[in-house]
């Protein structure tokens, strides 16, 4: 005698999958340990799983066709095929848990699946009990339609968090054709994995290390599961951390054990991330976190500011790290007066962009008699770089100066000057050099520079000042290289 799938049948089915579907829900935890053979089962997950859904799929399209009278397939059928489906969709399940226990997949996504998985495979077995019911409500063909939108909704978006979770964000679209990539958005996993857009607001934690704990260490060191009572997820987890041996030693990752777990040969037991259950760290990833503790493990240091040796600055470029802009370069210039250059040209000044693409200017005026004219005045927020060398600037001249606040080199040797007015450009908050070679600086005058923490290069070959005067200089500009054309021994 055939099968006929009977309401009877259909209920004893709906509660057999939802005794068991509870049972396995509260009975294997996704963070709990089972044995090989079942999670050599549960490593067949991302196979077993297309049988419900195709089965599912199927049953789906037979009720389209059916409706739309292209075909007449008996309900029966229709039925059989559910059956299968809710009873593969439970084996599924259990190949899944058994297969998240082996570790390695982020909480969020891996909850929303198994919702997803459960929920399809309810709703299964659900369908065919409405479908056999000759209930008045029941059998209603708007629950029946309900069901099916529900499920369709559940495979597409169940299916992409599994296939987000074993192949990383991105995998569908990396081929594809450019309007599918329009359509769903392309996502470049490079790009996309570290914050470095703003390194100037970033910090290096925030923007770089923790993306990688997070993407490859949290799942056994996070909020939900602290593996070695170690939590990775957080700036204050991995602080407080305390250990049988310090987990980072600021400057010396040889010390640190989070930099000896993860330099370790690949098959010691001790490696981390383990070897079997979890994305390896690569290469780079390794280097950066090395480089992070090796620089002081700060959770404070901006990117902009972080010494980046080339290396390191090599992964971030490839990482999508744009060049880091810093001082003058960091500020929002507004384009020059192109008439006022070509006029102070004209004149015999030589002005130079100071790079491609910026809107900071070099401007020399060697030989040019008054060359603090209106115009340049007009340039102060652009002029960057001032030689005045030889020029006829005087004392008074100078004190135009400080509305140039973008200066970072001035070069004022073998002019005039006494350095007298030095004060008036003290407030100058990005000259880095200054060039005060052949002039009539003085021990007393030199001193007026001593607020200007950004200089780096202090040349006063040929001037009055003196060892003594040097000496004070030095010790309120400690980082200045003073340049006093005396051999230092
Ligand atoms: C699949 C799970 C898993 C992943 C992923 C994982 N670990 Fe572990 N980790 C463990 C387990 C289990 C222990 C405790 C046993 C041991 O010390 O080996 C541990 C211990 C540690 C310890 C020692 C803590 C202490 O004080 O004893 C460090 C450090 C560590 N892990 C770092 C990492 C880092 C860094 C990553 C990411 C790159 C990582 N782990 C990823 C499972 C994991």
């Amino acid at each position: 005698m055939p099968l006929m799938i009977s309401n009877r049948f259909a209920k004893w089915n709906l509660i057999a999958i939802s005794v068991l579907l509870s049972v396995v829900y509260f009975g294997i935890e996704t963070a709990g340990q089972s044995p090989d053979l079942f999670r050599f089962f549960g490593r067949l997950h991302p196979i077993i799983v297309h049988f419900p859904i195709a089965v599912i799929v199927c049953a789906l399209i037979f009720v389209v066709l059916n409706k739309m009278r292209w075909v007449s397939i008996p309900d029966n059928v229709v039925n059989i095929t559910l059956v299968l489906g809710s009873w593969s969709g439970v084996k599924a399940i259990l190949a899944g848990l058994w297969l998240a226990q082996t570790g390695g997949y982020p909480a969020e996504t891996l909850f929303l699946h198994k919702v997803m998985g459960f929920g399809a495979t309810s709703l299964c077995a659900i369908l065919i009990y409405l479908r056999t019911s000759d209930h008045r409500i029941l059998s209603k063909p708007v629950l029946g339609r309900l069901c099916w939108a529900l499920m369709t909704i559940w495979l597409v978006v169940g299916g992409d968090l599994g296939g987000r979770m074993t192949h990383g964000k991105g995998f569908i679209t990396q081929y594809a054709p450019g309007f599918v990539v329009a359509v769903l958005g392309q996502p470049n996993p490079m790009k996309e994995r570290f914050d470095l857009s703003t390194p100037g607001t970033t910090t290096v934690f925030d923007g770089i290390i923790s993306p990688i704990f997070v993407e490859k260490c949290s799942s056994c060191h996070g909020g939900e599961r602290q593996e070695g009572k170690l939590g990775l997820h957080t700036m204050e987890a991995i602080s407080t951390h305390e250990g049988d041996e310090p987990l980072i030693v600021a400057g010396r990752p040889e010390e640190s054990l989070l930099i000896k777990r993860i330099s370790l040969p690949e098959g010691h037991e001790d490696h981390m991330p383990p070897l079997f259950n979890a994305k390896p760290l690569s290469f780079s990833d390794a280097e950066l976190i090395k480089w992070w503790v090796e620089e002081g493990a700060s959770f404070e240091t901006l990117i902009a500011d972080a010494n980046l040796p080339a290396d390191i600055y090599t992964i971030l470029q490839a990482y999508g790290l744009g060049e880091i802009r810093t001082g003058v370069f960091a500020l929002d210039i507004p384009a020059p007066d192109s008439t006022l250059i070509a006029n102070l040209r004209a004149k015999g000044v030589l002005i130079d962009i100071l790079a491609e693409g910026e809107n900071l200017l070099s401007v020399t005026c060697k030989g040019v008699a008054s060359c603090f004219t209106a115009e340049l005045d007009s340039l102060a927020q652009q002029v960057t770089w001032l030689d005045l060398r030889g020029s006829d600037v005087t004392d008074v001249a100078l004190t135009k100066l400080a509305s140039f606040p973008h200066l970072t080199r001035l070069n004022l040797s073998n002019t005039g000057i006494t350095g007298d007015s030095l004060a008036a450009i003290s407030s100058l908050a990005f000259l880095e050099y200054l060039n005060l070679y052949g002039t009539k600086v003085s021990d007393a005058s030199i001193q007026h520079i001593t607020p200007i923490k950004t200089l780096t290069a202090i040349y006063l070959w040929q001037t009055a000042v003196t060892p003594e005067g040097v000496a004070l200089l030095k010790a309120a500009l400690p980082e200045a290289e003073i340049d006093t054309g005396v051999l230092e021994n």
